[in-house]
């Protein structure tokens, strides 16, 4: 059996297809837009998150003015969590969806193409690879994900 190389720069993270993405019908314009950088599904469901699933995943913007705003956004009605996988998958991830605030992000990047402001910005990406570690455990068990590894599942890769 051939056994497949791991390329040490594949990597995986964490995407979230926002509720203004959902409600505007961009997620298959963004699904598409980070596919064509070469990246891969691995793993996907819909679900609405609950306050404490976006008080955890937010944490680390707990003290910030925009925090309560923040959670009423991220949980006002369904989403899309998809895991991602490929070369510098954090990297490429960021760079196609641009700055945090669309008015900054650079032409050609998704939130500055489609977003409408700095809250409602389409699109969430792990921001480390250790974060995305993190953010994929709180979304998806493990064998929820179809990663190259399993031998079942190579054909995706
Ligand atoms: P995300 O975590 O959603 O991928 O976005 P990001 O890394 O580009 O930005 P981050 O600093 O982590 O902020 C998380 C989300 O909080 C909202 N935000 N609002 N009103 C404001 O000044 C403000 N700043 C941030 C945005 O929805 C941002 O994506
Ligand atoms: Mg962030």
């Amino acid at each position: 059996m051939q056994v497949r190389q791991t390329d040490p720069k594949e990597g995986t993270s964490l995407v979230l297809i926002k509720p203004d993405a959902m409600q505007r019908r961009l997620a298959g314009q963004i699904i598409s837009r980070l596919e064509a950088q070469g990246l891969r599904i691995v793993a996907a469901k819909m679900l609405q998150m609950d306050k404490a699933l976006a008080q955890h995943h937010y944490a680390i913007h707990e003290s910030k003015p925009f925090f309560h705003d923040l959670v009423a956004f991220i949980t006002s009605s369904p989403i899309i969590a998809l895991v991602f996988q490929g070369k510098n998958a954090v990297e490429v991830i960021r760079q196609t969806m641009g700055e945090t605030d669309p008015a900054k992000a650079k032409p050609g990047t998704i939130r500055a193409d489609l977003a409408l402001d700095i809250q409602h910005n389409l699109v969430h990406g792990s921001d480390s690879i250790e974060t995305a570690l993190q953010e994929i455990q709180l979304f998806f068990s493990k064998d929820e994900i179809f990663d190259c590894g399993r031998d079942a599942e190579k054909r995706i890769c």
